[in-house]
């Protein structure tokens, strides 16, 4: 079973998505990860996440060590990301890793959740299940703000509330792949629901779409 979550950044969906995955089995890709490690190359070598020459080398070469690495989570390497995405290259570069683990999950899964920007529509447009996670502009940057602050960090609420909509404009209205929702896909709109009745609701839907084993 292949379930693709999409929505906006900070809406909560990687951590729905690692739900579902322990609940049932199965394996979890955050595909935003991909996207962060080929941003964090580029900065790293002291490159502009915007060229399109320096992103391209990262995404031939992705660097898997880099999922791991602790600075992957910063906003600057999130902004990074959200860069290189709306290179097309960058895009077809990932595509394959992303569909490969899709179809033949790690393991012995025997389904796989991918979440993102493009899952419903362009990597797996075939998945069993789409939900599209989402949440105002408002609350997910209060969501990002106290998860700053439980880091030990003091960020600042209209520097976040910025970014969050920068984000959106910027993963919405690029040429590729833009971040929309699939036509089939059921939206979850989580602004008034806390994580546990956003997984129990999603839970619901992934045993609805089960086919019988
Ligand atoms: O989900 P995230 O915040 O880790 O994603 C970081 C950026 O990566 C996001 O702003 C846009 C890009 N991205 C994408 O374009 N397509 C995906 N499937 C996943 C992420």
């Amino acid at each position: 079973m292949i379930i693709a979550i999409d929505g906006p950044a900070a809406a909560g969906k990687g951590t729905l998505a690692r739900r579902l995955a322990d609940e049932f089995g199965f394996a979890y890709l955050d595909t935003g990860g991909l996207y962060r490690a080929v941003g964090l190359s580029v900065l790293r070598s002291g490159g502009n996440p915007a060229d399109a020459g320096a992103a391209e080398v990262a995404s031939a070469n992705l660097d898997l060590a880099l999922l791991d690495d602790p600075a992957l989570r910063a906003e600057e390497t999130g902004n990074a990301a959200s860069k290189v995405a709306v290179l097309p290259i960058v895009r077809s570069n990932l595509l394959d890793f992303q569909r490969n683990f899709a179809s033949n999950p790690p393991g012995d899964a025997t389904g796989a959740v991918l979440d993102g920007r493009d899952i419903g529509t362009v990597v797996c447009p075939d998945a069993d299940l789409k939900l599209f996670v989402t949440a105002s502009a408002e609350v997910r940057a209060k969501r990002r703000y106290r998860e700053l602050e439980e880091r030990g960090l003091e960020p600042e609420f209209h520097v976040i509330l910025t970014d969050v909509r920068e984000r959106d404009e910027r993963d919405m209205n690029r040429k590729d792949a833009p971040l929309r929702p699939a036509e089939d896909a059921l939206l979850l709109d989580t602004s008034n629901l806390d994580i546990d009745a956003v997984f129990l609701r999603a839970a619901a839907l992934v045993n609805e779409h089960r086919s019988p084993q």
